[in-house]
């Protein structure tokens, strides 16, 4: 690693997203990724990103159970900016060995079950898809949830072998809408029927005006197991 997290995290304190991108754009070029969920702040990074370099790749793990919204906003997307966001698809034989023993919607049953299927349908295409790469930009951000409160600009992601980078971490919702807006950025038609984190469609639903930002994900579960270990730090 040319310079530790904590270097990192001292030097680009309080800088714009846009100077944390370009700094990371500068010095680590062509070994940046972007892994977007297609959700609002992935959408944000992808149009600052591609204002700064137009060849930094973007992926998105297809779960095989996202919403139809997601996949047209893939496609909207791609045609936009004139790119081809990559997309890795879960392991068939593991996908249909654990439909085949535990259910189809297995997800219901437990929180193992639950996790299995993150796993075998995120987790394990992650580790695919960050090999290669020195620094991985996620769209976290802090006001998300409590777990992700102490989530730091820069972190070193000791699973995946990366510098995990969230340039949105001190955004709030509204400076996210702002944003779009402004650069008339495409988003998921669901934010805006009560949607306003969007994940897999049967462990996502939407929620009251004022309800929480993630409530709507996993709803059946405690809030504690909110996470679907992508970010492994903050399930700890
Ligand atoms: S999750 O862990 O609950 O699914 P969330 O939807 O809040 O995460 O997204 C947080 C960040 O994780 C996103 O900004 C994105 O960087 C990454 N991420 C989440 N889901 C995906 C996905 N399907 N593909 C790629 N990156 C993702
Ligand atoms: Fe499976 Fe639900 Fe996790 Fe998607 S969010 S991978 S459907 S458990």
């Amino acid at each position: 690693m040319k310079e530790s997290v904590e270097e990192l995290n001292e030097k680009l304190q309080g800088k714009s997203a846009e100077e944390i991108l370009h700094y990371f754009l500068t010095n680590y070029s062509d070994k940046v990724i972007l892994g977007s969920s297609m959700g609002a702040e992935d959408q944000v990074l992808t149009d600052m990103i591609l204002k700064i370099n137009r060849g930094i790749s973007v992926f998105t793990l297809d779960t095989g159970r996202l919403f139809p919204e997601t996949y047209e906003l893939i496609e909207k997307t791609n045609k936009k900016y004139g790119i081809r966001i990559r997309v890795y698809f879960p392991d068939r034989e593991k996908v249909e060995e654990m439909v085949n023993s535990k259910g189809i919607n297995l997800f219901y049953e437990s929180i193992e079950n639950r996790k299995l299927c993150c796993n075998i349908r995120k987790i394990e295409p992650l580790k695919r898809a960050l090999p290669g790469n020195d620094v991985w930009v996620t769209g976290l951000r802090k006001d998300q949830s409590l777990q992700r409160f102490n989530t730091k600009l820069v972190e070193w992601e000791d699973a995946y072998q990366v510098i995990k980078v969230n340039p949105l971490l001190h955004w709030t919702e509204k400076d996210v809408w702002k944003y779009i807006k402004k650069f008339d950025v495409p988003y998921n038609t669901l934010h805006d029927k009560g949607f306003p984190s969007i994940g897999c469609q049967p462990c996502t639903r939407a929620v009251k005006p004022d309800g929480d930002f993630r409530s709507g994900r996993w709803w059946w579960e405690d809030p504690e197991h909110n996470e679907c270990g992508l970010h492994v730090k903050e399930e700890k």
